[in-house]
């Protein structure tokens, strides 16, 4: 403990991104693997240059829609239930390597003082008051829809359904304590304008700006239940008769998650924190310095289903209780199945655990952030998926195999070429511009790549950074191809072989956010020592110490091919 808070304390830059946290009513999908995996790139990132980072993810457990769940599953305690389910969370997070620093759950005690916490400042400072509530409740998204976004459903007589996710709404009438939403219409509108990257992608921003801009006032919001209708949930401070709302509860773990609102508020240097591993509920103590800066440098990423959420109501929540806002709000579209919105009737629900156990939890990471964009829905084939594992085996898995080859000797091109060794790779071909040409830009690429990672991992856009990736490893496989190393001298031979080797050397350690348990096995093959996979080492030349016994026979592929599944 002493040790890892003395290391703690040597970082200067922390930051903080978040997971929405899951309903534990039913397994998890791609859908809910792909806001997790997002989170935990960035927070790997971070990590890899060596800069504090925190990222907590978790399950929502509370609410109508929990409760509902567990009665029809036959419990005769939401909380059984959702302690078996919410396993199912954790579980995915092990297979994918999800990394994260705290799994919180609605139902942990510091969690639920939390809660209670935030509504008092709510209170103290006037925001909530006890009203008489009409209105137009979905249970599947526990939310109140307006009346003029309610319509009969055609094909169920007397059921009503609501336009926005067009999920079933029932009519009630009941006392709840409000939120004076309407009294924050024209800061949100402010904080959007004065923080242009607040809400990210721009399309979202506008249009969250736009709908704020257009609406007449935003309607007080109704922030409890009676809890004889709502029976699992925290109650209100002071009156038991009412439970919180299921998003005011949902929210405010991610205050919790860091050490909640009181160490925000304070400042206090160091905070305890709880780290959940691999569900087996072991207490982890966790320092973060200085929790208000880390507050301020958190990013939620969302789906965007639940923007109005996080860009409305979460901010006011925030600002009624006098805290400071977190930095910025990541929407991303949803995935399909093959074109169609995955659903448990279609039966086409993707079983994220499924595919890893096929093809490997790293393939499956790598497709997914292959084939999205945050402005779009990403369309989920098993069919590319394995030409993705298909692709990788033969470009990358290639381009090492080939190197390490009996005929070539990394250790000797390494040795040669490494340190400043390097900058004589061009000269050994003084003779055939062509090829001189071709390691020069190949350089240049390679030189680049750190800062297309450092911008394209900020901005999320991983398609756009896997394929500057697939170009340097095509670019190397060319190189190759053309330079023939095998019918060359030695000098000429082991200048190919350095520079495919520092390819694959240098995109591993960059892409370990990306592939985490792949990158282990490509740099096990090549013999980069462990202490040497980080930023330090991802200049040209920069380790001299690699490829021992890479050309040894018998060795490990780190990649092997996979019988096809599919039926043609
Ligand atoms: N419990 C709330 C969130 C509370 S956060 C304070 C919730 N849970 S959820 O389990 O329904 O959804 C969690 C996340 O998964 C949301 O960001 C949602 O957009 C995302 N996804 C659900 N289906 C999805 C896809 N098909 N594709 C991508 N993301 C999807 O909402």
């Amino acid at each position: 403990m002493q040790y890892r808070t003395a290391i703690h304390r040597l970082y200067s830059k922390a930051s903080h991104i978040t997971t929405p946290i899951f309903y534990p009513n039913a397994k998890p999908h791609i859908g809910h693997l792909y806001s997790s995996l997002l989170c935990d790139v960035h927070h790997r990132w971070q990590l890899l240059k060596e800069n504090q980072s925190f990222f907590t993810t978790g399950t929502d457990e509370h609410g109508l829609k929990i409760q509902l769940a567990s009665e029809s599953n036959g419990f005769d305690q939401p909380k059984k239930f959702v302690d078996k389910l919410y396993m199912d969370f954790v579980h995915l997070d092990k297979i994918f390597d999800i990394n994260y620093t705290r799994f919180i759950r609605t139902t942990d005690p510091d969690h639920i003082e939390n809660v209670k916490e935030l509504w008092q400042l709510c209170l103290k400072n006037g925001f909530i008051y006890k009203g008489e509530h009409k209105g137009w409740y979905s249970i599947s998204d526990e939310t109140f829809y307006p009346e003029s976004k309610v319509v009969k459903d055609p094909s169920h007589d007397g059921k009503y359904l609501n336009t926005e996710s067009n999920n079933e709404v029932i009519y009630q009438s009941e006392t709840n304590y409000f939120f004076r939403l309407s009294l924050f219409r024209e800061r949100l509108i402010s904080h959007i304008k004065q923080h242009p990257h607040f809400i990210f992608p721009v399309t979202k921003r506008e249009q969250i700006l736009q709908e704020l801009e257009t609406t007449e006032n935003l309607l007080d919001l109704s922030i409890s239940r009676p809890s004889t209708r709502l029976k699992w949930g925290i109650s209100t401070p002071n009156d038991p008769s009412q439970k919180v709302y299921v998003w005011f509860d949902a929210l405010c773990n991610y205050l919790s998650s860091i050490g909640g609102i009181s160490s925000i508020l304070n400042n206090t240097a160091e905070v305890v924190s709880k780290h959940y591993n691999a569900g087996s509920n072991v207490e982890m103590q966790l320092t973060i310095p200085h929790p208000k800066e880390v507050w301020q440098t958190t990013i939620h990423v969302i789906g965007k289903d639940i923007a109005k959420f996080h860009t409305i109501y979460w901010p006011s929540f925030l600002l009624a209780a006098g805290l400071p806002l977190p930095k910025q709000v990541v929407i991303h579209g949803h995935w399909l199945c093959n074109g169609v919105k995955m659903s448990k009737s279609l039966g086409n629900v993707v079983d994220p655990v499924d595919m890893a156990s096929y093809y490997g939890s790293d393939i499956v990471r790598w497709f997914l952030l292959e084939n999205s964009k945050l402005e779009e829905d990403g369309d989920f084939q098993e069919q590319r998926l394995s030409e993705t594992r298909e692709l990788l085996v033969s470009k990358w898995g290639n381009l090492v195999n080939r190197c390490c080859g009996s005929k070539f000797d990394v250790e000797r091109a390494v040795t040669k070429f490494s340190n400043k060794g390097h900058l004589q790779l061009q000269e050994v071909f003084q003779n055939e511009p062509e090829i001189s040409q071709q390691i020069k830009s190949h350089i240049k690429l390679l030189n680049e790549t750190k800062d297309v990672f450092e911008e394209k991992i900020t901005l999320f856009q991983y398609s756009q950074l896997l394929k500057h990736v697939w170009g340097i490893i095509n670019d190397a496989n060319t190189l190759v191809q053309n330079g023939k190393p095998w019918e060359r001298e030695v000098d000429q031979q082991d200048a190919i072989i350095f520079l495919s080797m520092e390819t694959s050397r240098i995109l591993t350690i960059l892409c370990q956010p990306i592939m985490p348990a792949l990158s282990q096995s490509l740099l096990d093959r090549i013999d980069v020592l462990e202490e040497r996979r980080t930023i330090t080492f991802i200049e040209l030349g920069s380790d001299e110490a690699y490829g021992k016994y890479s050309n040894k026979r018998g060795r490990e592929v780190p990649l092997k091919r996979i019988p096809y599944r599919l039926s043609e």
